[in-house]
């Protein structure tokens, strides 16, 4: 039964406290650091156990901020979220009591969208706040829209919210992206699930994360296939069962800690990572003249023999997986800092992951913004420690690597930036050598 619970205002009214990175740069990283699972699986995987009301359980989940902001938002609509040992997680979503996720929810975590299909699918109704909201910058999620309606559902949009609903079933139909969508893929695929007949999502996106869901889904019980790379099929069933998964490891993280061996001149084993799964980086890598070697599930790296200037400029492009991934670029820009010649960088998905080069600048990057999607990179760049402050989590990260590449102390303003999808990172470079420190904002 519902309770009285007052959950919108009272949701997690306070501010992360201000802490910072100290960092005193220049020393070789050497060791083996062992990759966490997937942020952007794992917070799918969280959302996908809404589908059933039998207990899920996940193994191997990165203890992270963003998990910890979805497990808050499922508890507070009713759903019991156990956390009985450090990288597990349990969900048992028998009684659902609000079938809302309200503005403070999006406005922490954007994935926390990814609650749509699946509470409109089990439930038929669903009320929504949008975070591409005026308060929270712009992040379209209209193609996640689109594809309820393709699916039969009726949504509104009202101050701020979509009302969604769908009276008896979703039906399953054809949803048409007009590009790639990681998350408006995931969102079709489950609410489809729990549809009435058969579903098609085109194009698909590939991102490994993506076919973690699906099998995870499929050990529910849900019947979907990728007949091709870019198509996935979805045989909607009455109800799923509870299953339990291990998250695939970071392919994002496991980028940060290979970058961060070749920056600083170190050797690196990574163990829990899938060479697979990074194939474009390592691309970069070879063309760049990093030395790196595959293993079943571990990455070597090894760039002690590397000497200023040995390493050569490389043009960069993101695009979809299985190209190479806009949440890698702000790391490889740190990398190509390092690289003789000027690399070319194209981001080609968001319009505001350049914006963080003039941070990098500060350390003594030589970068040229030329526009919202192109940037040029000068090298090799002796980098200093400096003063710079991080706006979001890829950047956060790559403040980091460059901040460990260069000589002197740098302070780095806004850790809990960073603290969202890398578990740990202070204690896990500390371990490699690195001196970082994490402490309240002196500023
Ligand atoms: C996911 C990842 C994020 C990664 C991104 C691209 C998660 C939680 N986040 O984000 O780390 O950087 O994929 O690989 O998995 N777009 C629209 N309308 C929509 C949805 C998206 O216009 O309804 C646009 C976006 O503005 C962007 C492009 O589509 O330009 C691709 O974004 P998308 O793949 O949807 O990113 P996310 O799934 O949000």
């Amino acid at each position: 039964m519902a309770d009285a619970r007052p959950f919108h205002w009272e949701y997690h009214p306070e501010q992360p406290a201000p802490e910072a990175f100290r960092i005193e740069g220049g020393r070789p990283l050497v060791g083996t650091v062992h990759v966490s699972g997937a942020k952007n699986a794992a917070l799918k995987l969280l959302a996908a156990a809404v589908l059933t009301g039998e207990r899920c359980r996940f193994e191997n989940m990165p203890e992270i901020e963003d998990v910890r902001v979805m497990a808050e938002v499922l508890t507070d609509l009713g759903v019991v979220v156990d956390h009985p040992a450090q990288g597990v997680y349990e969900v048992a979503a028998g009684d659902v009591d609000w079938k809302f996720v309200p503005l403070e929810a999006a406005a922490k975590m954007r994935a926390s969208f990814i609650l749509l299909g699946p509470l409109l699918s089990r439930f038929g109704n669903v009320i929504i706040s949008n975070p591409g909201g005026d308060r929270i910058g712009r992040r379209p999620v209209n193609l996640h829209v689109d594809a309820m309606r393709a699916l039969g559902a009726e949504v509104a949009y009202r101050n701020g919210y979509y009302f969604a609903q769908a009276p008896g079933r979703l039906r399953g139909g054809e949803v048409t992206f007009p590009f790639v969508t990681v998350m408006g893929t995931e969102n079709a695929m489950l609410a489809a699930c729990l549809a009435e007949g058969t579903t098609t999502i085109r194009p698909a996106a590939q991102e490994p994360e993506v076919d973690d869901l699906m099998r995870f889904l499929v050990d529910m019980g849900a019947e979907l296939e990728r007949p091709q790379p870019d198509t996935i099929v979805v045989h909607g069933k009455r109800r799923l069962r509870g299953a339990t998964h291990i998250v695939v490891p970071d392919r994002i993280e496991t980028g940060t800690f290979l970058v961060a061996a070749a920056v600083t001149g170190g050797r690196l084993t990574l163990e829990n990572a899938a060479c697979g799964h990074v194939g474009a980086l390592l691309e970069v890598f070879a063309k760049a003249g990093v030395p790196v070697a595959c293993g079943a599930h571990s990455i070597e790296v090894d760039a002690t023999g590397l000497r200023p200037g040995d390493l050569r400029a490389v043009d960069i492009e993101t695009a979809p997986y299985p190209a190479l991934a806009t949440d890698l670029q702000p790391n490889l820009c740190v990398l190509l800092t390092q690289a003789a010649g000027t690399s070319h960088v194209h981001e080609a998905i968001f319009e505001d992951r350049l914006e963080w080069l003039s941070e990098l600048r500060k350390l003594g990057a030589s970068v040229d913004i030329v526009d919202a999607h192109h940037a040029a990179i000068h090298g090799p760049a002796r980098l200093r420690g400096a003063e710079t402050s991080i706006g979001d989590l890829r950047a956060g990260a790559s403040l980091i690597l460059a901040a460990l590449a260069a000589e002197g102390t740098s302070l780095i303003h806004g850790a809990h930036h960073v603290q969202r999808g890398y578990e740990n990172i202070d204690h896990k470079f500390q371990q490699l050598g690195a001196r970082i420190t994490r402490s309240a904002d002196p500023a």
